[in-house]
């Protein structure tokens, strides 16, 4: 395990997470199911993530406010990207801990995200309560996974999941001069 430390996303630190995801994932990740339901959206409230290393930020991971089917809340989690630098070395395992256990400390009841089950299973995820979601655009169904927090409380979800989160947008300081909500950035056409 190399030393880190993981700890909130902050504005500093959008350049360099866009800057780490193109890396990961290259351009076509804009082209993702799942970037419809974060696209114009931010991240769920203190859900996003970065692990630093040496100084550096080597680590992303953040969590979206997401509807299960109707009425239904829950977390939608991605994109997680390490640096291909120190891949491998516990990073993206102690982001998800550090994640799932904030999301259940803040009473979350249930987080889905799109990805390889081989990965996420090791976390608890799995296919088995996704048979009836449907995401909106293609997808390999054998990668929609999930994790209950609170026990049960996926049984019987069935439908669409379908973006819930804030939307991204200007908000007035108090002085009157317009900033960027937390999360926006220059980079704020693209998405991740
Ligand atoms: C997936 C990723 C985040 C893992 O980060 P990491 O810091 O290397 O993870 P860890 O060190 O905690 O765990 C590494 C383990 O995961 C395994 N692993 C990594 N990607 C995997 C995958 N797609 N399927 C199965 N296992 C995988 C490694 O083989 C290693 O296995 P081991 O523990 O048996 O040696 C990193 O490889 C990455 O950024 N990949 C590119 C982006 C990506 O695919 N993100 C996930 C989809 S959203």
């Amino acid at each position: 395990m190399i030393h880190h430390e993981i700890r909130q996303e902050t504005p500093f630190d959008v350049v360099r997470r866009e800057a780490l995801l193109d890396a990961a994932f290259g351009e076509s990740r804009f082209a993702k199911t799942a970037e419809r339901l974060r696209e114009d959206r931010l991240p769920a409230e203190g859900l996003s993530f970065v692990a630093v290393a040496a100084g550096r930020l080597v680590g992303t991971l953040r969590l979206w406010n997401v509807a299960a089917g109707p009425g239904r809340k829950a977390l939608l989690l991605g994109p997680l990207a390490v640096d291909g630098e120190v891949r491998d070395r516990g990073i993206g395992g102690a982001m998800m801990e550090h994640a799932l256990g904030e999301a259940r400390r803040r009473g979350h009841a249930a987080v889905l995200l799109v990805g390889d089950a081989p990965y996420y299973g090791r976390f608890g995820f799995s296919a088995e309560k996704t048979g009836a979601l449907w995401l909106p655009g293609p997808y390999a169904r054998d990668r929609l996974l999930a994790q209950e927090i609170a026990p049960g409380a996926l049984d019987g979800a069935r439908g669409l999941i379908a973006a819930n989160g804030r939307r991204k947008g200007l908000r007035r300081l108090k002085s009157g001069v317009a900033a960027p909500a937390a999360g926006d950035s220059a980079l704020a056409s693209h998405a991740a």
